[in-house]
C-alpha cells in the first residue's frame, strides 16, 4: 500500500494533473498526497480534479498545505517533504511513500514500478537517478558530492549518484528514522535532500538507486543567479553536519546507467552570458577583507581580477577544494558577504568546468566530474588534505 506525494508550488497545471492520474492508476498506489506551498491556481486545479480522479482510479487523493516544522530556517522544500512524512506516519495503512516533483514532463508509472521492486527486495530507501547535462547538477557535483567525499570519504555518501534528487521511495522504517531526527525536521529549506541522504546513511539504512533512462525533463534555469539560494542552503546543510560521524561502508546497490540521450547531452544547463555579469556585481569592501583574511593568494588574486573582467582559469579543482575547506570552517549563513563570496567562487568553478571540460564534449566533461570526486575521496581517505577541525577526518587518521 503505497502513498505517492507530489510537493508543488505554481506549476504547469496540465503536467501536474497528468502526473497525478498516472500515479493514481498504478496498481501499487492507494493514496495520492499533494502538498502545496500555497493555495494558488495549481491548488485549485487539483481540488477540482480530485473527485473524478478518486472515483475513476479508486484511490484517496489528499490536498494539504505544507506545515512549518523548522522555525530557524526559511520555509521551503524541507517543510513540504516533512509535512508528507508527518502525514504518512499518521496513516498506518500506508507502508511506503514515494516523492516525485510535480513538474516532470517525462514521469511515468514505470518510475513507481522500478522503485517498488527494489523495496520488495528489502531496501529501506530507493532513489531514482537520471542522465543529466554536463552543465547541470553543479551544486550536486561541487557542493554535495565533493563535501561528502571530503568529510566522509569511506562511507557510501560520495558514491550516491544524485544525493539531492527529489524522486525517491522511503519505507516506513526509513520515514521513522528521518522524521524522528530533529535535524531533519529543522531543515525546512533546500538543505532537506542533503539531510535525508545524510541521516539515512548515518543510520545505516540500505539504499538502492534505479536508473531512469529517459531523463527528467522539467523547467530549466536561467543564469546561475537562480541557483544562489539553493547553493547557500545546500552548502550550509553540509557545514552543519561537518562534525558528525558516519559508519564506514553501508549497503548500496546501483542499477547501471545506459547511453545518454542526445537531447540531454546537448543541453546547456545555464545561461552563460547572464552568468558572466555576476562576477562583477554586488561587491562590498567587506567581501574583499574576508577574501584577504581567509583565502589563499591565488584565489584572492583570481577573484579580484574577475571583479573587473570575467575570468575563471584560477578556479580549478585544487583551488575549489582549498576554498571549500575554508568555507567549511568560516562561512556564516545569513551573512550576505559570506554568501556572496561562496556564490562567486562557485560561479568561477562552474565557468572553469564549462570552458575547460564541457567544451571537450559530454563524455570528457562527465569524466572530469567523476575523476574529481574520486580524487577527493582518495586524498581525503589518505589524509592528503590539511585536517582542519573535522572530527570525522581525525577519526580516520587515528584508526
Ligand atoms: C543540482 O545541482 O543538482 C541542482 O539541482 C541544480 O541543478
Amino acid at each position: 500500500m503505497s502513498l505517492v506525494c507530489f510537493p508543488f508550488k505554481e506549476e504547469d497545471v496540465a503536467v501536474v494533473l497528468r502526473n497525478l492520474e498516472c500515479a493514481a492508476s498504478h496498481p501499487a498506489v492507494t493514496g495520492i498526497l499533494c502538498v502545496g506551498y500555497s493555495r494558488g491556481e495549481t491548488w485549485c486545479a487539483i481540488e477540482n480534479a480530485k473527485p473524478l480522479l478518486e472515483k475513476s482510479c479508486n484511490v484517496r487523493v489528499v490536498l494539504i498545505q505544507q506545515k512549518r516544522y523548522g522555525n530557524a530556517l526559511r520555509g521551503g522544500k524541507g517543510d513540504g517533504m516533512n509535512t508528507a512524512l508527518g502525514y504518512f506516519l499518521e496513516h498506518p495503512e500506508y507502508t511506503r511513500i514515494h516523492f516525485y516533483d510535480a513538474d516532470i514532463v517525462s514521469f511515468s508509472g514505470e518510475w513507481i514500478t522500478k522503485a517498488e521492486k527494489q523495496a520488495d527486495l528489502g531496501y529501506d530507501v530507493v532513489r531514482h537517478y537520471f542522465p543529466r547535462s554536463s552543465t547541470d547538477a553543479m551544486i550536486t557535483w561541487f557542493v554535495t558530492k565533493v563535501g561528502f567525499a571530503l568529510l566522509w570519504p569511506r562511507t557510501v555518501l560520495p558514491e550516491i549518484e544524485q544525493p539531492l534528487g527529489g524522486e525517491l521511495l522511503l519505507t516506513k522504517r526509513a520515514v521513522e528514522v528521518l522524521f524522528n531526527d530533529h535535524r531533519v525536521r529543522a531543515q525546512s529549506d533546500w538543505g532537506i535532500d542533503t539531510l535525508y541522504t545524510f541521516v539515512a546513511a548515518q543510520n545505516g539504512l540500505s539504499l538502492s538507486e534505479v536508473y531512469i533512462s529517459e531523463g527528467k525533463i522539467h523547467a530549466l534555469y536561467g543564469g546561475l543567479r537562480d541557483l544562489r539560494t539553493m547553493l547557500v542552503e545546500c552548502f550550509s546543510a553540509i557545514q552543519s553536519l561537518k562534525n558528525e560521524n558516519v559508519p564506514v561502508g553501508g549497503i548500496h546497490r546501483m542499477e547501471a546507467a545506459k547511453s545518454v540521450p542526445e537531447v540531454v547531452k546537448q543541453k546547456v544547463g545555464y545561461d552563460i552570458e547572464k552568468t558572466l555579469k555576476l562576477l562583477k556585481s554586488n561587491w562590498t569592501p567587506r567581501q574583499r577583507e574576508l577574501l584577504h583574511q581567509h583565502f589563499d593568494s591565488a584565489l584572492v588574486k583570481g577573484l579580484l581580477n574577475a571583479s573587473e573582467w570575467p575570468c575563471w582559469s584560477f578556479a580549478d579543482e585544487d583551488c575549489w577544494i582549498g576554498a571549500y575547506q575554508k568555507f567549511l570552517e568560516n562561512f556564516e549563513k545569513g551573512d550576505d558577504d559570506w554568501e556572496e563570496l561562496l556564490f562567486k567562487v562557485w560561479v568561477c568553478r562552474v565557468l572553469n568546468h564549462t570552458v575547460r571540460n564541457v567544451l571537450r564534449g559530454y563524455d570528457a566533461a562527465m569524466g572530469s566530474l567523476r575523476d574529481f570526486v574520486w580524487d577527493v575521496i582518495q586524498k581525503s581517505s589518505t589524509q592528503q588534505f590539511k585536517l582542519g577541525s573535522f572530527p570525522a577526518l581525525h577519526s580516520l587518521a587515528s584508526g
